[in-house]
């Protein structure tokens, strides 16, 4: 690894190349079970390429030091990097003011901020938080702590069969004139591409606050914060290329300013006094303690990347991706079963099941042969007990997923057959 910043192979005009970006990718090149490996679990977690690599090396070997705090070198630079993250996140989802990227360390933190912070001070009894039943674990499990606490009313937006947003049923629920509706842009477990401009747009016409969690979108298609109108905005930077421990809370000013802290602690402070405290100005009133400096200048380093590729070229591509799972899976695997919409309507995820065979086994197997996917419930088991499954398999895709990993998953899934049917 070099401490020097590479430069995107990709221009922002051109065309996506997966097999070009894979280079940037040094886990990628590997064997596993001496097959060359094959990554489609970049909904868990994506891989990393060099720049943020190198962004964290470099502040970990040149410019190690705490944040806001020292008045020497070494602290200035670790703190212009960091607050230079901030920036750059702010531009990768169309946030006009940095000062509301508030960093968290994953998309679940920044939900729990939101749900004890604002939810703690204006959520009551018999008050509605409308949620989604196609929500991720993480955007489910805090409304339920705040709801049992102050005894309010959780409703769900339910799914069609094909893992699409009910809206009739949503204008219903909007009638019940909820204090939050709160959901994700892009599912974990299915790619459904939920409408939020529309969704956000019905919620406030009905005295709503939105919450979206970005988890799954961030990392896959252009977000821009304006034009969502939502109020926050939750997500993870270790599926946006960035490392674990990075993720983000985008809120609006007058939102964040009018809520309580989260947690206490230095940083977090203008002034402290023996039995009280003011408030240090936002960002930093959310961030309390020493934060995960090298984790968020990574995350600035791979916003930098995904803005160099464009995000627009990502879609297409993951788009292009989708189409010919669709397609080859059904072909090359004979009664593998598919769950979720059409790929003009989702982000680069594919569940499967192979009938017959548990996807624990499918996801062993296809180890086996270098590939790996992810088999469970996904953080979401309330939509599989939807869907009356008890469990999927899925593939899922990132910048560098080419299409023969597609064609290499459906050889696996071969192999696997032919292990069970003998
Ligand atoms: N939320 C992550 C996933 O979908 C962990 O796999």
């Amino acid at each position: 690894m070099t401490t020097e910043t590479r430069p995107v192979v990709v221009a922002p005009s051109a065309a996506l190349d997966p097999a070009a970006l894979k280079a940037d990718f040094p886990i990628l090149d590997q064997e596993v079970f001496g097959h060359p490996l094959v990554y489609l679990d970049s909904a868990a977690t994506s891989q990393k390429p060099l720049p943020v690599l190198a962004a964290m090396d470099e502040y970990y070997r040149r410019d190690n030091a705490n944040v806001h705090r020292g008045i020497y070198q070494l602290s200035e630079r670790a703190t212009a990097a960091y607050e230079g993250a901030r920036e750059k996140v702010a531009r990768l989802i169309g946030a006009p003011d940095p000062r509301t990227i508030i960093w968290t360390r994953n998309a679940t933190e920044a939900i729990n901020l939101v749900a004890y912070s604002w939810g703690r001070r204006n959520i009551n009894r018999g008050d509605v938080i409308v949620l989604t039943e196609m929500e991720h674990h993480a955007n489910l499990v805090p409304w339920q702590i705040l709801a049992q606490e102050k005894d309010a009313d959780l409703e769900f937006i339910p799914i069609t069969d094909d893992g699409v947003l009910r809206q009739d049923v949503f204008d219903v629920l909007l009638r019940l004139k909820p204090k939050l509706v709160a959901f994700t842009h892009v599912s974990n477990t299915l790619g459904t591409i939920n409408p939020v401009v529309e969704m956000t747009r019905k919620a406030h016409e009905a005295g709503a606050l939105v919450l979206v969690d970005g988890a799954q979108a961030v990392p896959h298609l252009p977000v821009d914060i304006a034009e969502i109108g939502c109020d926050f905005y939750a997500f993870s930077g270790h599926k946006a290329l960035g490392p674990t421990g990075s993720g983000v809370l985008w809120g609006r000013r007058e939102l964040l300013e009018a809520m309580p802290p989260f947690m206490g602690g230095g940083d977090m402070i203008r002034e402290v006094h023996l039995r009280r405290s003011e408030w240090n100005e936002l960002p930093w009133k959310f961030e309390a303690g020493t934060p995960d400096i090298s984790a968020q200048i990574g995350l600035g380093a791979a916003a930098d990347y995904l803005l160099g590729i464009g995000m627009d070229n990502v879609r297409a591509h993951e788009q292009e991706l989708v189409a010919y799972a669709l397609e080859t899976l059904p072909r090359e695997v004979p009664g593998i079963e598919l769950y979720g919409p059409s790929a003009d309507q989702r982000g680069g995820v594919v569940p499967f099941n192979l009938p017959g065979i548990h996807p624990h086994d499918v996801a062993q197997v296809l180890d086996r042969f270098g590939i790996a996917v992810r088999a469970g419930h996904h953080c979401t088991m309330p939509l599989h007990e939807r869907l009356d499954l008890a469990a999927t398999a899925r593939a899922s895709f990132q910048v560098y997923t080419t299409l023969e990993d597609i064609d290499a998953l459906a050889a696996g899934l071969k192999e696997v057959q032919t292990l069970f049917a003998g």
